[in-house]
């Protein structure tokens, strides 16, 4: 049997191909991270790493610290480490553009139907998933949550 040799590469090398999910307290109860994912492979992601956990409140506070200066800075980090949720890094061209395309505007309200915000998000809040805002975030985000040798990038 062949098996495919996965090679470790640097995350800057990466930019502009990568980008980081979080699916949310609400939907991962929902037991929708499943349904969410098939989603994101369907519209050709890889998967390089993922877990699930629960953020402590310190974490969600760091992770989100771009908002700290918004009014809706506790709530968002009281609700991010309310539960469990499933982290992804994810590949693909263009993967931050692509990926803020397939789940849609912040808001579930406004997000377009089919998108993965319109279908799973109940609120501004509890919007099913998050996505990195920019090639520079989605690096950060990415070391955030994982160490390079659990990163396995889609070889070739
Ligand atoms: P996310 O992509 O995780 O990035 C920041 C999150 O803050 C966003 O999704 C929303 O869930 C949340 N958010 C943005 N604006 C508001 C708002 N006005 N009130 C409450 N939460 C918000």
């Amino acid at each position: 049997m062949n098996f495919i040799n996965f090679t470790v590469c640097n995350i800057n090398a990466m930019a502009g191909n990568i980008t980081l999910t979080i699916i949310k307290p609400v939907a991962f109860s929902k037991n929708n991270a499943g349904r969410i994912l098939s989603r994101i492979s369907d519209a050709g992601f890889w998967i390089v790493a993922a877990k699930t956990m629960q953020l402590s409140s310190t974490e969600a506070k760091k992770f989100y610290e771009v908002h700290k200066d918004r009014e809706f800075y506790n709530d968002l980090v009281e609700f991010m480490s309310s539960g469990p949720v499933l982290i992804v890094m994810l590949q693909k061209k263009n993967a931050v553009e692509d990926f803020r395309t397939l789940i849609g505007k912040t808001n579930p309200a406004d997000a377009a139907e089919g998108t993965i915000r319109h279908d799973f998000g109940t609120s501004l809040r509890a919007n099913a998933v998050h996505g990195s805002d920019s090639d520079e975030n989605a690096i950060k985000e990415c070391n955030f949550f994982f160490a390079e040798a659990d990163r396995f990038y889609q070889p070739g």
